[in-house]
């Protein structure tokens, strides 16, 4: 049976574990020969959605973009993983609408712990006032209301998260 294409979309605060848990999910599809395309926000913002800042008009148009490549992908049997912030619930609803075979994951850990593990330093910068409208802190991040999985990336570990969403897959019927 030819694969169905899906894209799981991945949103949550920078530092919440978008990218970890992209890569590892990328990982175990690889492993099963499945046909996939990796969408990250940080990536997308070099080529495709080049030049785009992080005001809610920059932030809905790189969304905007990166869900029509998903959905083009999604059309062709591909398994799209998107990773990115994507703070504004209304986007992520029209994108969901446009694909139909969209699997929302909110990749989920209290501001607190994403500021305490500041990976790129980012948090730091924008405390001290040198990156404005910084997710989380003096810009808006809207929690998904009825995501299909949940990872809480403080509580549990990137196995269990990569395995939630490997469930949810398989229960939807999009790893036959
Ligand atoms: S969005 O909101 O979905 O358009 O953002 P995205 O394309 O995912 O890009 C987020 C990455 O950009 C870096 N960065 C910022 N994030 C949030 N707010 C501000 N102001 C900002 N400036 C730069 C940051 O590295 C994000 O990557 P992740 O992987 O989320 O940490
Ligand atoms: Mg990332």
């Amino acid at each position: 049976m030819k694969q169905s294409g899906v894209t799981i979309w991945l949103t949550g605060l920078s530092g919440a574990g978008k990218t970890t848990i992209t890569e590892a999910l990328e990982q175990k599809l690889r492993e099963g020969n499945y046909s996939l395309e990796v969408l990250d926000g940080d990536i997308v913002r070099t080529n495709l959605t080049k030049g785009l800042g992080f005001s809610k008009e920059d932030r809905d148009e790189n969304i905007r973009r990166i869900g029509f490549v998903a959905n083009l992908l999604t059309r062709n049997g591909v398994i799209v993983l998107v990773s990115a912030i994507s703070p504004y619930r209304e986007i992520r609803e029209e994108v969901r609408g446009k694909i139909g075979n969209f699997v929302e994951v909110f990749v989920n850990a209290p501001l607190a712990v994403c500021e305490g593990r500041d990976v790129k330093g980012l948090y730091k910068r924008a405390r001290a006032g040198e990156i404005k409208s910084f997710t989380g802190i003096d810009d808006p991040y809207e929690p998904p209301l009825d995501p299909e999985v949940e990872c809480r990336t403080d509580l549990e570990t990137l196995e269990e998260s990569v395995n939630k969403i490997w469930h949810k897959l398989e229960t939807m019927g999009y790893l036959a």
